[in-house]
């Protein structure tokens, strides 16, 4: 059976992540269930241009209205692999650490952990308040996994580019839907002098 993933969008920074979590998505095969946030279309137009909208929308099976808690992906019962949300805001962060369901990205994203699933969050702020690391703490305490969008320094990427996809890669490996796809680290690995 095909897996089917849910892919939210927030409006952090880093809205490149979500268009290279939905390729990759889309290359390992899997449905990607689209819900985007108000200020995630405002982020991937500010910071990508016109048409990025257009482009994730082109990777997903579907695309849900945020406002729409009616929607499949609201209801546990709806069979899905898990979900990645990328990039998270503090403010979807907060939502999901105290469950508070307000919208469908969230909604989704607390059944991912009311039903034991999968839930990837690149939750982006720099720095960090006490509130965003307590939120980290409590989605930890829940069995999300937190994966910041830093860069694999270790594999000196050139680009901006390679450096999303990288973590894009990492984040659907979590996801444990076939094999690994993130450029795995290697004592060999270019330009290490020993
Ligand atoms: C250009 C831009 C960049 C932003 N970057 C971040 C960020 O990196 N992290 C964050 O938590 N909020 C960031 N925000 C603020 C969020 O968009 C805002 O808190 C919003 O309420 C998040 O709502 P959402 O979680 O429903 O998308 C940014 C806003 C804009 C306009």
């Amino acid at each position: 059976m095909t897996a089917r993933v849910v892919l939210g969008v927030s409006g952090a920074s880093g809205a490149a992540l979500a268009l290279d979590c939905a390729r990759a998505l889309h290359a390992a095969g899997a449905e990607v269930e689209l819900v985007l946030s108000a200020m995630a279309e405002r982020t991937l137009a500010l910071e990508i241009g016109p048409a990025a909208r257009d482009e994730l929308v082109a990777l997903a099976a579907r695309v849900h209205p945020v406002i729409d808690l009616g929607a499949a992906i609201a209801s546990g019962s709806f069979p899905v692999a898990g979900m990645i949300v990328a990039p998270c805001s503090m403010r979807s962060l907060a939502a999901i650490a105290h469950g508070l369901d307000d919208n469908l990205l969230t909604r989704a994203a607390g059944v991912q952990l009311k039903e034991r699933r999968p839930l990837i969050l690149l939750a982006r702020e720099a720095p960090l308040t006490l509130a965003h690391l307590h939120n980290m703490t409590a989605v930890t305490e829940m069995g999300a996994v937190v994966l910041p969008p830093v860069p694999a320094f270790y594999l000196r990427p050139v680009t901006v580019a390679e450096i999303t996809a990288q973590i894009a890669a990492r984040a659907v490996d979590l996801l444990h839907l076939g094999p690994p796809i993130a450029q795995a680290w290697t004592p060999e690995t270019k330009g290490n002098a020993t």
